[in-house]
């Protein structure tokens, strides 16, 4: 059951960057009904993603990368600014949310000039980080989930 934990985050993340795209085609396209749809959709399949990212990581604590030679520079420079910018994205999206909500759409504009790039770069980086540990270089990994 937990090893299915890590194709449904992937699946998730993907699924967050796509209502991304899409409610900001909504908004350029001066739709803000749908953008709004799509902006609270993203922001639940996140939410998802975390509990379930969160039980992952209770059972797989450490999970080791198997890649040798220059893809491991490219690996964890981009594990640790997906992990750090995972964390800033937390407040962000609550503070661009609550902006929108109050319909103070000008401050809800300023800060989510920086929200939704943040915040797609977060979910591709976590699909590549996904593809890199359980598809490309899987050995480690199953090993993790095996011994939690
Ligand atoms: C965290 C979720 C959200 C993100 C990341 C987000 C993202 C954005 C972005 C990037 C823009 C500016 C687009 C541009 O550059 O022209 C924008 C504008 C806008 N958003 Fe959101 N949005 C979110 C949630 C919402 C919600 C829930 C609503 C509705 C209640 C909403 C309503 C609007 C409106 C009306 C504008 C146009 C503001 C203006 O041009 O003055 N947004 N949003």
């Amino acid at each position: 059951m937990i090893s299915v934990l890590p194709h449904l985050n992937a699946a998730l993340n993907a699924v967050a960057a796509c209502f991304l795209i899409c409610g900001f085609i909504y908004i350029r396209a001066g739709n803000p009904q749908r953008h709004r749809a799509c902006m609270i959709a993203a922001a639940a399949t996140s939410a998802v993603f975390l509990v379930s990212y969160v039980t992952l990581r209770l059972y797989a604590p450490i999970f080791a990368f198997s890649g040798q030679g220059a893809i491991r520079i490219v690996y964890f420079s981009i594990l640790a600014s997906h992990v750090v910018l995972a964390m800033a994205i937390v407040p962000l999206v609550l503070l661009t949310l609550i902006r929108a909500i109050k319909s103070d759409f000008m401050a809800h504009r300023r800060i989510a000039r920086w929200t939704w790039p943040v915040w797609m770069y977060v979910s591709v980086t976590g699909i590549f980080v996904y593809a890199m540990l359980y598809q490309f270089y899987p050995a480690h990994a199953a090993t993790a989930l095996l011994s939690p």
